[in-house]
């Protein structure tokens, strides 16, 4: 029998101590050693040892493991299971792969509990779904599903914080689907540190995977997020586990958006809106119109407020329309504060050095303030332009046109870049009752463009700013798809109103 023993490795260099040290005493590191369980070697003919020790003399060591040409290995793709929540199947390449383990990572409170419940309300209908709760009592984990209307006996609860136990339940019960609610609350007996703590949850998770692919069950697991926002511990289940999914959002608000940021079994550009209610969370048929409220009303006005715009993000196979608010404002303090909500803190001070130095608008001496309505974190690059028009028209207290959609990434030199999946982003602008965008010059002539949309293409940033902002021209007017002759005169007179505007971005 292999005796189990910890040890404690640098994560770093790898030097090994039987004892915890604050510092690695080779390579000098602080905090970088981890304890870790080690499987001593029995010294059998089949013991690791052994084998090592035959191939370095040359002889053939025995092993069961066997090498397949691709068409023989089973993928286990066709035994896909739905969740029964479309929205998660989709972002899981089609539903729930067997033996394949996922993590779902997010705040406490946001909902991953909840979930998880429903899941196992759905799957219960066609499999047995076995929920390991480490945070909660079997009663409390009885009381949210009766919460969520969870009647099935297919539902195998049990409470459970030793892992050694939990991954032997997931041998003995005869179940397809497993939760483990939370990683960091089980701890493995044989090590010393507490419950959370990286060895803790990294051999938990070995133990569990082993569990979940020798019997091919589903295996679900939950992890919070530490406060920087890292899945504890610092990232080491993401590469143990098949796939890993972010449930973010604002616990004081309903939404909640659920991705994929890694995926062996499909892509990581899926993403899921759920809204929490009384009774558990229910997917959101049109997030746009959600996020969007009421600006969508303000279409077909004459002009939207100052210091906003609507962006078209692109995730997966939906395009969500967000609009993006800015305030630009002097302050008397010497340092100045550039607060972003939602958006990239270090994206936005790129972008307010090209609208200084590219298009002239003197940004440094103000606060800048960005925020995407709704409280969505986005990352897309091509809400770029988007954000530049929020920022210049609070600058220039002028507004555009409300019916008015921007798609692009700003590059430094003030070009604007070219975008994917741009006529998908489009139609969703069109669905929404949007009717004119500026896009990247780039991408056009798009093969299948929205019908009753103005497009204009653009090069640069500057063009894009006078496609924009009615009357201020900073360069070469961009051509539009519908543009008639009456547009190009009315276009060419700059108003007087206009010319001050412009020149004061000039100074
Ligand atoms: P929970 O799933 O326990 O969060 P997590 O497991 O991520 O820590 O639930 C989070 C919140 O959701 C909780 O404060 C109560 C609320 N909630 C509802 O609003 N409706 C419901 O039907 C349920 C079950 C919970
Ligand atoms: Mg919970």
């Amino acid at each position: 029998m292999a005796k189990t023993k910890t040890r404690w490795i640098c994560q770093q260099c790898g030097f090994t101590s039987m004892r915890s040290l604050g510092r690695c005493t080779d390579c000098g590191g602080w905090g970088t050693l981890v304890e870790e369980i080690t499987h001593e070697d029995d010294g059998s003919k089949k013991g690791f040892a052994a084998r090592v020790s035959q191939l370095n003399t040359g002889t053939r060591p025995e092993s069961d493991n066997k090498a397949l040409p691709l068409s023989e290995i089973d993928t286990n793709e066709s035994g896909r299971i739905s969740t029964g929540l479309e929205g998660l199947d989709e972002i899981l390449g089609g539903g729930l792969v067997p033996g394949a383990v996922i993590l779902i990572a997010g705040d406490p409170g946001i909902g991953k509990s909840t979930l998880l419940m429903q899941v196992a309300k759905n799957l219960a209908k066609t499999v047995r779904v076995l929920y390991i709760t480490g945070e909660e009592s079997a009663a409390q984990v009885r009381l949210r599903a009766e919460r969520l209307k969870v009647t099935s006996d297919n539902v195998l609860v049990a409470a459970e914080q030793n892992v050694v136990n939990a991954a032997d339940m997931l041998y003995t019960n005869d179940v397809q689907v497993a939760v483990v609610d939370s990683i960091q609350a089980v701890y493995h007996p044989e090590i010393s540190s507490a419950a959370g703590s990286v060895s803790q949850v990294r051999e938990g998770t070995q133990l569990l995977i082993h569990a979940a692919k020798a019997k091919n069950i589903a295996t679900i697991l939950v992890g919070h997020v530490t406060k920087d926002g890292t899945i504890a511990g610092p990232r080491v289940l993401e590469h143990m586990v098949d796939v890993v999914l972010q449930f973010e959002g604002d616990r004081t608000r309903q939404l909640r958006v659920l991705r994929a940021i890694k995926n062996r079994f499909g892509s990581t550009t899926e993403l899921a809106l759920f809204a929490m209610a009384e009774s558990g969370l229910a997917e959101v048929d049109n997030p746009s119109a959600l996020f969007l409220g009421d600006r969508l009303a303000k279409v077909g006005l004459k002009q939207a407020a100052s210091g906003t715009a609507v962006i078209a993000g692109g995730e997966g196979s939906r395009s969500l329309l967000l609009e993006v608010q800015a305030l630009t404002i002097s302050t008397g303090n010497p340092n100045v504060r550039r607060v972003v909500n939602g958006w990239d803190y270090n994206r936005l001070l790129q972008l307010l050095a090209v609208l200084e130095k590219r298009i002239g608008l003197s940004l440094s001496r103000l606060d800048v303030y960005v925020n995407m309505v709704g409280g969505l974190e986005f990352e897309d690059p091509a809400g770029d332009m988007g954000i530049a028009f929020a920022v210049a028209t609070s600058f220039l207290d002028r507004s555009i046109d409300p019916g008015l959609v921007a798609v692009g990434e700003v590059g430094l030199t003030g070009e604007i870049r070219p975008v994917h999946n741009l006529g998908q982003r489009l139609k969703e602008a069109q669905r929404l009752g949007f009717n004119k965008a500026i896009v990247p010059k780039v991408n056009l002539p798009l093969q299948n463009p929205p019908a009753k949309m103005e497009i204009i293409g653009v090069e640069t940033l500057a063009e894009a700013l006078s496609a924009a902002i009615p009357g201020l021209n900073l360069g070469p007017k961009p051509k539009t798809n519908l543009e008639s002759k009456s547009e190009a005169t009315a276009n060419s007179k700059l108003d007087n109103k206009a010319q001050g505007a412009q020149e004061k971005v000039r100074q």
